[in-house]
């Protein structure tokens, strides 16, 4: 044993001896610390996970206080300034950066997977088209299992690999499918001599030179990019969940996909956006934020479980935003976000919680300014998310450590009771 934690337990002045390893202790070796011998042994009680690591994981690094975010080690801004989002899905799926013919090979492969079964077309055709994009997103998500039965076998890894493809290629023409159902609009097909985000913003827009000026396109890649992986968040954690009791992964993702779509996580862009536009205008910014001071609502985009610091995704954002209104011009909510952060980041309430700027406090102004309603922001950050996931769960079913996930719980409901009949209650 090199290096272990002494706890001495007060109830019985026993002392337990626990192997530390990579700096951790293994909350099952907590289970030997028992009053009586027929105890069940000591837990950790640890709602919302906020101090359980619950995977050994290569693909993505965080440090919180430093503002720092590599994926399989290469920094973020690295990434975001000179890849791609079909080198960087590889990238975190596969663990290194690919040689040119592996990334013409991936390239191809996804491409090959460019076409939804028609059945999901006519799916897509009988959702109400003021519904929102993320509930349709996720059912249809869960929907293309049915077209991929072999996907279930996922100790087969050509299938997985398949799914995987099929799962990058198919996700942006089910967002823009939808998108167009929304509108009224036909579908456009997937054009395969374009590249992944020109394809996609091809389907939404059917080649509006407006909407598909490079910049644009440019800026779309770079925010898929930003968006593909941020380690054990909540999507990925339910991808891993899920994915930990072995279905195909089409109906992991699904599950990932409405984690996502909650207002505290994805769906965070689409209600900073909200947020902006009941603010309104400069003027009603102090009596919102008194608001927020008494939490009668919270400053959406801002704050993060790990971040401490400014999340490294809203600075480069930040920047990429000014690119992106050369093209569009100004956003008129854009001047209330500068205020807004300006405020918060000079204010005793926001400084003493570490409350920084987070990735969807920009990007909502961006992905309007680019002509996206509000109901796609949460499915343009699935489409980011889609390869993270996919990375996750590939090390998931790799990892011998991993069974079905299962946590436990802390009792606190009645003893054994006798029923009683409704008469006597
Ligand atoms: N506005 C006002 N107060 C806040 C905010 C906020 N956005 N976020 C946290 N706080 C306060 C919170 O009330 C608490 O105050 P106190 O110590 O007095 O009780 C303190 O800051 C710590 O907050 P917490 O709720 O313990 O933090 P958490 O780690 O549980 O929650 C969070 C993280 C992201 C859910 C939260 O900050 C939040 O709700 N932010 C707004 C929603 C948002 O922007 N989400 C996107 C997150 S980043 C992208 C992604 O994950 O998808």
């Amino acid at each position: 044993m090199s290096e272990v934690l002494t706890i001495t337990d007060s109830r019985t002045n026993k002392e337990y001896k626990v192997e530390i390893h990579d700096g951790n202790i293994r909350a099952k070796d907590l289970r030997q610390i028992k009053v009586k011998e027929e105890d069940f042994g000591m837990m950790s009680y640890d709602p919302s996970f906020e101090n359980t690591a619950s995977c050994k994981s290569s693909v993505t690094y965080i440090d919180g206080d430093a503002g720092i975010l590599r994926y399989r080690g290469y920094p973020i801004e690295q990434l975001a300034e000179s890849s791609s989002q079909l080198e960087v899905s590889k990238l975190l799926i596969d663990g290194e950066l690919p040689s040119k013919d592996e990334l013409s090979k991936w390239i191809s492969d996804v491409k090959d997977e460019n076409n939804l079964p028609d059945e999901i077309n006519n799916i897509i055709k009988a959702f109400p088209p003021n519904s929102h994009a993320m509930g349709a997103l996720t059912s249809l998500e869960a929907a293309l299992s049915t077209f991929y039965p072999n996907s279930k076998n996922i100790t087969d890894e050509n299938e997985n690999y398949k799914s995987i493809c099929r799962l990058i290629a198919q996700v942006p023409i089910l967002a823009a499918n939808f998108y167009r159902h929304s509108q009224g609009l036909s579908f456009i097909n997937p054009d395969d001599s374009l590249d992944y985000s020109e394809n996609f913003l091809n389907m939404m827009f059917n080649g509006d030179n407006k909407k598909m000026h490079p910049d644009l396109v440019s800026a779309m890649d770079t925010l898929l990019i930003l968006h593909a992986d941020h380690e054990q968040n909540c999507s990925a954690s339910v991808m891993r969940n899920v994915g930990s009791s072995e279905p195909d992964p089409f109906s992991a993702v699904s599950a990932a996909t409405a984690a996502l779509y909650g207002p505290l996580h994805g769906g965070a862009n689409e209600a900073v956006l909200q947020m902006l536009t009941e603010i309104g205008s400069v003027e009603n910014i102090p009596a919102f934020m008194d608001k927020v001071k008494k939490k009668e609502v919270k400053l959406m985009g801002f704050g993060h479980r790990v971040y401490k610091a400014y999340d490294p995704r809203a600075k480069y954002l930040k920047e990429a935003a000014d690119k992106v209104f050369n093209v569009t011009g100004t956003n008129p909510l854009l001047d209330i976000a500068l205020e807004l952060e300006s405020i918060a980041l000079s204010e005793d309430y926001f400084v003493a919680r570490n409350l920084y700027p987070n990735v969807d406090f920009y990007s909502g102004l961006i992905y309007e300014s680019m002509g996206i309603p509000k109901d796609m922001f949460t499915v343009l950050f699935t489409i980011g998310r889609t390869p993270g996931w996919l990375a996750q769960w590939k090390e998931l079913l790799a990892d011998k450590d991993q069974k079905i996930a299962r946590p436990r719980q802390v009792y606190t409901g009645y003893n054994s009771r006798d029923y009683v009949n409704i008469e006597g209650r």
